[in-house]
């Protein structure tokens, strides 16, 4: 999986991308980050990337031109495929959640455009972005961080960056429901005890008792997610224990 990243602020990416998951996959060779400083595609002495807002107000926008030059570079040259999705990260795209990040992790490679300032020229994304996405309902000062909570929940998907299939395939969100709790050594520490049945070695046991700490976190913390989720006659009956849907 390849990214481009369109920004003007390069350096924020140094260390995270550097670290943990993201540098292991990146120094594997399973994904590769590429930075774009937007200020490399302008032409004057001051290399201009905002202006005044026609509608006036406060604040700046992010010009259309070094955005356009930045992409249709990058196409050019071959480094960013015809096909390639260009994402905008703004407060007002598409919400992101695992079943989008499910799905980008399909594609080869991706661009991100990250702005700043008041937001970006509305020809950015009328023309040029081909997704814009939010990460939540609140605004950043830019699309950086942004950027890289997309890529950090891309790239767990891709074959080979976490440590098992498994691992992924368990995670909250993946299942529909929220991750079961998780205990390791000592098994009884300052006197509270893990559960007897995860120390029993009794793997269907311990993948029921997974199944059902999953269905009563999910049920306490965020019951609106069950409604997406298929169930079990047995979910059903230890649902109708904790005292849902009776
Ligand atoms: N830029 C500023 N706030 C943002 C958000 N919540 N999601 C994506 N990009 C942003």
């Amino acid at each position: 999986m390849r990214f481009h990243i369109l920004t003007l602020f390069s350096g924020m990416f140094e260390g995270p991308m550097g670290e943990s998951i993201m540098g292991r996959a990146r120094r594997r060779g399973l994904i590769s980050v590429h930075v774009h400083d937007i200020r490399d595609f302008t032409h004057d002495r001051r290399r201009t990337v905002d202006d005044y807002p026609y509608s006036g107000g406060p604040g700046m926008v992010m010009k259309p031109e070094p955005l356009f030059e930045a992409v249709e570079t990058l196409r050019e040259s071959g480094e960013l495929g015809e096909a390639s999705p260009v994402i905008l990260l703004t407060p007002q795209g598409r919400r992101f959640d695992q079943r989008l990040a499910e799905e980008l992790a399909e594609r080869e490679e991706l661009a991100l455009i990250c702005g700043r300032y008041e937001g970006v020229d509305e020809r950015v994304r009328e023309h040029l972005a081909t997704d814009e996405i939010s990460i939540g309902d609140y605004v950043l000062g830019g699309g950086e961080l942004a950027a890289m909570v997309v890529m950090e929940a891309v790239s767990r998907l891709v074959s080979g960056v976490v440590g098992s299939a498994e691992s992924a395939a368990n995670d909250s969100f993946t299942t529909g429901l929220l991750q079961h709790p998780l205990y390791t050594r000592p098994s009884v520490f300052r006197g509270w005890a893990a559960p007897d049945v995860l120390l029993s070695g009794h793997h269907a046991e311990v993948a029921r008792w997974q199944r059902r700490e999953s269905l009563r976190r999910t049920l306490e913390r965020r019951p609106d997610l069950l409604d997406g989720v298929e169930l079990s006659a047995e979910d059903r009956k230890w649902l109708r224990e904790m005292g849902y849907g009776t």
